[in-house]
């Protein structure tokens, strides 16, 4: 594999399941892989989460771990070509990514939507231009539109969770004060897509997801009736799609209840607002996975390392 962009880029869901939880088991096993190996980590954007997991994932594999966040320390970067940068741009993409080569033999890297422009957003400028001016593996730690190494944290969880041949899914939007980004909604339902289940997304009108990512599944508005006999419920909010990058409402009967998650197990990628998105007796009742969610970002981020070394 030569980069881990999206969820498109697993070959086999099951099997990269199989091995992260093989990994799980014996975290070690492939320490000397990564020996003499650099990773460097880029921030345009805030983590806890990724930033851990991802170098803890590297450092299980013998590797050396860069971060910068290059959001508030690295100069501004120029995307566009044949600009003439007299305004606040201090340096290309062009020479960073091949800069940036020079010291890493991967490059992983966050930059969220910016949610004024869905065009802009959609191109994933950082993203797509580390990968065309880098030489080496670019990995996606949150882009504008998708969250790969997360969904596959959330398949792994689902996979050690799950007790039924074809178990009810549901993804559900939740009230926000702040637009929020699209990218673990939509690398979540495309994630689904690869599994056998009963998937049903449930949100207001208003905050329908890309449809070009949500084509063939279920949408239910009336939240309760999407949770019924629920398996999982995995909880979300997002900013608009079509109103693109706004907040539409902020309805507290969409925050999810114990009586909503009623025997369903509960997931979110956080971090999460309590009593906002979720009430403090679903995050804190055992029916919750958020921890252990969290706990597969290291084995997520440690199988796409892995096969990453392996080419
Ligand atoms: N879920 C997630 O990506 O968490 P962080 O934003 O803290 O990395």
């Amino acid at each position: 594999m030569k980069h881990y962009l999206s969820v498109q880029d697993i070959d086999s869901l099951d099997h990269w399941v199989e091995e992260a939880r093989d990994l799980k088991e014996d975290p070690k096993k492939h320490k000397n892989l990564g020996s003499d190996k650099t990773i460097g980590l880029l921030f345009f954007n805030n983590s806890l989460r990724t930033r851990l997991s991802t170098q803890k994932a590297a450092m299980n594999l013998g590797m050396e771990v860069i971060v910068m966040n290059f959001g508030s320390e690295g100069w501004a970067l120029e995307y566009a070509d044949g600009t003439v940068m007299d305004q606040g741009t201090s340096e290309h993409i062009k020479e960073a990514a091949q800069v940036v080569s020079q010291y890493c033999d991967i490059i992983a890297i966050r930059a969220f939507a910016g949610l004024k422009d869905k065009e802009e957003d959609e191109a994933e400028k950082v993203l797509n231009g580390f990968k065309k001016y880098a030489s080496v593996p670019i990995v996606n730690m949150e882009s504008s539109v998708g969250h790969p190494l997360q969904a596959l944290a959330d398949a792994i969880t689902l996979a050690e969770q799950n007790t039924k041949a074809r178990p009810k899914v549901v993804l559900s939007w939740a009230p926000h004060p702040k637009a929020l980004p699209h990218a673990v909604a939509n690398s979540f339902v495309e994630m689904m897509h690869l599994q056998d289940a009963d998937f049903v997304i449930t949100h207001p009108e208003g905050y329908e997801l890309n449809p070009e990512i949500t084509k063939g599944a279920t949408i239910e508005y009336d939240q309760k009736k999407a949770c019924e006999n629920a398996d999982f419920i995995y909880v979300k909010n997002w900013s608009s799609y079509s109103d693109y990058g706004k907040v539409l409402n902020q309805d507290k009967n969409w925050t999810m209840t114990p009586e909503k998650v009623g025997k369903a197990k509960f997931m979110h990628c956080l971090p999460v607002r309590r009593n906002v998105v979720v009430a403090d007796a679903v995050l804190d009742g055992d029916r919750s996975l958020v921890i252990e969610q969290a706990n597969n970002r290291t084995y997520a981020a440690q199988i796409v390392l892995k096969k990453i070394l392996e080419q």
